[in-house]
């Protein structure tokens, strides 16, 4: 339940999995939505589907990324809702991480969301929510996950102080922190299709609700954070994982 009338929202990685569910249940709940991602192709067919605006700009480009809050200055003003969602999942084991590996990572899942918010900063209006699609994996020690989570460690690490520096302008800073989501991201890593499917079994198991999540499940947390029914919220952190971060060694 949210009612996101009248907000204007951006949601970086909007073509795609949690970011387009969330487009999908904040348009329903009465926002205007401009979703961002990569590929004009994909930005362009999900805009179309979801019936909304579409802006290429890649988070890890900060040319791109003051070019998008140019657009989205000259064409709405001012911001409601600020979900920095986008994001890559790169496994590797350590001391198999390449600069490259590293940079690529970190450059999207951390610096592209530190600059999505820097930049969008003068465009959030007082009251403002900002909701950042973080990872479980930043609390686990999940084989290949070192540098993912880390990644996504540093964005707590930043959310946490931001929430502090912005709530004087009254502005809100979450963040979101789900459990295995059923998205296309797994498909990314390259991994072959049946260690895929091991690995969404092994996983599964883990979780005590004995299902991945979906990415409504996430998105209607996130319409709840971005909405003002959670006006005295901030500086949080919500865990969405089917109880996999308290799953007990023995139940
Ligand atoms: N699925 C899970 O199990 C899970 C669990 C915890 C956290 N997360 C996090 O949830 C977020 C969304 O992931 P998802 O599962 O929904 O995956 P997804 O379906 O792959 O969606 C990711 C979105 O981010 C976009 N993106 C990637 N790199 C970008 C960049 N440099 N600039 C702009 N957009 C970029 C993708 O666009 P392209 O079409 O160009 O790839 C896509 O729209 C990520 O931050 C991820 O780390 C996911």
């Amino acid at each position: 339940m949210s009612n996101l009338t009248g907000k204007t929202a951006v949601i970086t990685g909007g073509n795609s999995g949690i970011g387009y569910a969330t487009a999908k249940k904040f348009k329903a709940d009465g926002a205007n939505v401009i979703i961002t991602g990569r590929s004009l192709e994909r930005v362009q067919a999900a805009a179309d589907e979801l019936g909304v605006k579409g802006i290429v700009a890649d988070v890890s480009d900060l040319s791109a990324l003051d070019d998008l809050v140019e657009q989205v200055k000259n064409e709405y003003g001012q911001l409601d809702i600020l979900f920095v969602n986008a994001g890559i999942f790169a496994p590797a084991p350590v001391g198999q991480n390449s600069e490259e590996m590293f940079d690529t990572q970190m450059g999207i899942n951390f610096k592209g969301a530190v600059f999505t918010i820097e930049k969008f900063l003068p465009l959030l209006k007082e009251g403002a929510s900002i909701i950042n699609l973080s990872s479980i994996n930043a609390y686990t020690g999940m084989s290949n996950t070192a540098i993912y989570a880390a990644s996504k460690a540093a964005l707590n690490a930043y959310s946490r102080t931001a929430a502090t520096e912005l709530a004087p302008r009254k502005i809100r800073v979450n963040v979101v922190n789900p459990g295995p989501v059923s998205t296309p991201i797994f498909g990314k890593t390259g991994m072959p299709e049946a260690q895929l499917n091991d690995f969404a079994a092994a996983m599964q198991d883990r979780i005590p609700l004995k299902r991945f999540g979906q990415p409504e499940d996430i998105a209607n947390l996130v319409a709840f954070l971005a909405s003002d029914e959670a006006s005295f919220i901030t500086g949080a952190e919500y865990n969405i994982d089917g109880g996999m971060n308290v799953n007990p060694i023995l139940s």
